[in-house]
Formats: C-alpha cells, sequence, structure tokens
C-alpha cells in the first residue's frame, strides 16, 4: 500500500516487474546501436539489399539472353529441323498458340499463309522467321512472342515452322514477296 489516500481510496505499490524493465532498457540500448549503424554507419537498409540483388539478377538475365542469342544461327535453327523430337515439340506449341491464327497446318486465317514462297517480313529464311516469331508484328496483330516464349521453345516452332515452308497448303493467297527457301 502506498500511503495516500483520497476519499478513502487507497493505492497498491505494484512494482513493474524486473524483467519487464530489462527488456526495456535493452530495447533502448539496442536502438542506439541500430540507429548508429544503419543511419550513421555502413548498415545496408533491406531495400538496398532487394536493389543490389536486383541488380544482379538484371545482369545474369541479360547475360543468359545474350549467349542465347549467339548460340542461334541458320544452321542451328537448321539443326533443329533436322531434329524430329525438337520438330515435334514446336509443332505441338504451334498447335496450341499458333494455329488460332495461321490455321491447322499453317494454311493462314488471320495471318499469312506460312507453306507458300511469299514473305511479308524476310526473306523466309529461319532466322527471319525467328525474328518475326520473337518481335511480332504488334500493330498487324501478330504477337511478340519473345516477350513470353523462353528462347529454346520459341526456337523448336521457328524450326516447326520452317518444315512448313515449300508444302504450299491450300489457304490464305500469297502475301508479300516471294523467297524459294531450299528446304530439306
Ligand atoms: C493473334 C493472331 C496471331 C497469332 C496467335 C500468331 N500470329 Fe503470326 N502473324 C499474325 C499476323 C496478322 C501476321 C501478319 C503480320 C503482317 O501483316 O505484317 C503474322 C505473321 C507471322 C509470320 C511472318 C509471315 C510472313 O509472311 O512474313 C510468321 C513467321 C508468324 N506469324 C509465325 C507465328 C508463330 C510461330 C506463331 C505462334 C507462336 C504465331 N505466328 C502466332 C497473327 C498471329
Amino acid at each position: 500500500m502506498l500511503n495516500h489516500e483520497y476519499d478513502g481510496i487507497r493505492e497498491y505499490d505494484n512494482p513493474i516487474p524486473a524483467w519487464w524493465n530489462w527488456i526495456f532498457l535493452g530495447s533502448f540500448v539496442f536502438s542506439v546501436f541500430y540507429f548508429v549503424h544503419y543511419h550513421m554507419g555502413n548498415g545496408v537498409s533491406v531495400k538496398d539489399a532487394y536493389a543490389v540483388e536486383m541488380e544482379a539478377i538484371e545482369k545474369v538475365r541479360a547475360e543468359e539472353a545474350l549467349a542465347a542469342a549467339k548460340n542461334v544461327s541458320e544452321e542451328k535453327l537448321a539443326g533443329l529441323m533436322a531434329d524430329p523430337a525438337a520438330v515435334a515439340a514446336g509443332e505441338a506449341k504451334f498447335k496450341t498458340v499458333c494455329v488460332a491464327c495461321h490455321g491447322q497446318k499453317g494454311e493462314g486465317l488471320i495471318g499469312p499463309n506460312l507453306t507458300d514462297a511469299y514473305w511479308l517480313h524476310g526473306d523466309g529464311s529461319l532466322m527471319a522467321i525467328r525474328d518475326v516469331v520473337i518481335n511480332g508484328v504488334v500493330e498487324k496483330g501478330m504477337v511478340a512472342w519473345g516477350k513470353t516464349m523462353p528462347p529454346d521453345e520459341l526456337n523448336k516452332v521457328v524450326a516447326y515452322v520452317g518444315t512448313l515452308r515449300g508444302k504450299n497448303e491450300p489457304g490464305k493467297e500469297p502475301q508479300g514477296e516471294k523467297h524459294e527457301v531450299a528446304t530439306n
């Protein structure tokens, strides 16, 4: 009991437990070190650490994309075209995402016929096809697939489109310029 009294009301003397005081004091001492380290010293904030990590991963991604781009050539794509497993994978992908506009056999629908010798974009080479597939012709409705499709999957689709050349499936009338491409 404390020794003051107000209209008969007395007050107990309940001291704060020692452990509570130690935690209070401890957090105060901690805050001093925290302040000195993060606000005056060289402590790295979570936000900065995140930025540094993101920068590193962007760099790795850019290097991978560059390596993937360097690894591709007309010969490499022709190699894929000669690989039945790669072509089958490309065909499966084509059947899911390209047929809506280019038709079941690539004979053309909204998009041009891919089986004739006429090309709106490029010379019908595998590298030219790959360019259109990556960058699209967005204003005409051809999707820029490079943004969503992983490079090796995309290359297989290109290899499959390569096998369509010269099949001359009846469908959409020729568009663009004629470029005969030797197909094997
Ligand atoms: C939403 C419709 C649409 C889809 C889906 C689509 N395309 Fe196209 N594509 C087009 C259109 C439209 C063009 C013609 C662009 C132009 O007129 O310049 C085109 C053009 C092309 C060309 C160039 C043809 C030429 O004559 O130069 C290639 C190659 C091609 N697409 C491949 C693909 C592949 C591979 C896929 C699937 C991964 C695909 N497209 C999916 C609409 C589409």
